[in-house]
């Protein structure tokens, strides 16, 4: 790939070849046609620049300079369209870690010829990688934010590179470009669209993060195995990426929490709180209970010391809260609200004991136009759950 602008003043080459290098070194990236496709584009070009976020307030870094190249050549995720919105900042995009697009990709099992729908525009970076292995009359790809679509094209038309990019919200998929191959998506969704089983041929891929909750899920690949019919596996490394939103600009569905100690229970817990709450799976099997909105986070004296509890809360009123410290009786919990949530987690924890602390791998879904559902180990298994679609 050649480029008029920038690329010609930034020596990149060496950076991109050294990216790949690490990459393959890594165990990421293990196919020769991704390793060159890595080699030969200029991130840089298609991430300019990204904001990284200092006492000050968000700084934005051009890519351009030494610092900048160092960090867009290498395995790390840029945050690349940040906007303050009200009293909050709202991160509409990021480029992708290359260690997790690529391990994405190859787990595509691509051949030539090929079609590819992505789901998540963003930089370009990725339909730049997809064009490069397969031809950009291949690649198509669409984001909700028509500013980055725009972007984006106009980046990758000065690399010589035209994929079909769309602005508009990928849920529907691109019925006019179908049927493709694989598809892919680089943002999470709560359910499988099932526009997305009806675009991709029989036999082939649907790459997803699936998120039931905040955190609550992982990457699944799924085979259209028939016309009614998407089944897979989810892979064994966690993987999250932002939340799939259906309008430009729009900011995340914020759960108003309400902590009302007047009618809170409280008791005493045996259990550290941080081991559910460090456990992702855990998490993934209790929002099939908790629903999918939920908010957590820690609770301190203030930022600059370490936090001394952890909360839940959910849209029904419900909270938690959990000392991180044991007195002799064990950590201190209080819960109001219609629901026991850390009774939940709790709960969910001691099913994955049940279970034999399954990972990530040994989870499947299956996609029907009717019925999406979670299982453990096989598709006939008697552990099953229901995704909400
Ligand atoms: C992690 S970024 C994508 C990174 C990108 N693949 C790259 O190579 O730079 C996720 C993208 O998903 C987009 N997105 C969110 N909701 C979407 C939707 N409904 N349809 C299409 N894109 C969406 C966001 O605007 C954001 O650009």
């Amino acid at each position: 790939m050649t480029s008029r602008v920038s690329s010609e003043v930034v020596d990149w080459q060496p950076h991109a070849a050294r990216l790949a290098d690490e990459l393959k070194a890594a165990g990421k990236l293990t196919a020769p046609e991704w390793r060159a496709a890595v080699a030969a584009v200029p991130r840089h070009h298609l991430v300019p620049a990204y904001y990284q976020h200092t006492p000050d307030g968000w700084v934005r870094i051009d890519t351009a300079c030494e610092t900048g190249l160092a960090a867009v050549y290498s395995n790390t995720v840029l945050l690349t369209a940040v906007e303050n919105i009200g009293a909050g900042t709202v991160i509409r995009s990021s480029a992708t870690q290359p260690g997790l697009m690529v391990r994405m990709l190859e787990s595509l099992n691509l051949r030539d010829g090929q079609r590819v729908l992505e789901i998540g525009t963003g930089t370009g970076y990725n339909a730049a990688l997809m064009s490069h292995r397969l031809g950009d009359d291949r690649v198509f790809s669409v984001d909700v934010e028509p500013d980055l679509v725009e972007l984006a094209r106009d980046r990758l038309a000065e690399l010589g590179c035209h994929p079909t990019l769309v602005a508009g919200d990928g849920t529907a998929g691109l019925p006019e470009h179908a049927p493709f191959d694989a598809i892919i998506a680089t943002c999470a969704v709560s359910a499988v669209p099932w526009a997305w089983v009806e675009q991709t041929r029989v036999g082939g891929v649907i790459l997803i993060d699936l998120k039931t909750a905040v955190g609550a899920g992982s990457l699944v690949r799924l085979t259209r195995i028939a016309s009614e019919r998407a089944e897979g596996r989810f892979d064994p490394v966690y993987a999250a990426f932002m939340d799939l939103r259906h309008q430009a600009g729009a900011a995340p569905d914020q759960v108003r929490v309400r902590r009302d100690h007047s009618d809170a229970r409280q008791r005493a817990a045996r259990l550290d709180p941080r081991v559910p709450w460090n456990n992702l799976v855990v998490w993934f099997l209790a929002s099939f209970v908790l629903g999918p909105g939920i908010a957590h986070g820690y609770t301190g004296p203030d930022t600059t010391r370490p936090p001394t509890a952890v909360w839940i809360a959910t849209s029904d009123g419900s909270w938690a809260e959990i000392t991180l410290t044991a007195t002799d009786h064990g950590h201190a919990v209080a819960e109001g609200g219609p629901r026991r949530l850390w009774s939940i987690l709790e709960d969910s924890h001691r099913q994955w004991l049940d279970l034999g602390e399954p990972g990530w791998g040994r989870f499947g879904l299956t996609v029907t136009p009717d019925r999406q559902t979670l299982w453990l180990d096989q598709p006939d298994s008697e552990h099953t759950w229901p995704v909400r679609s």
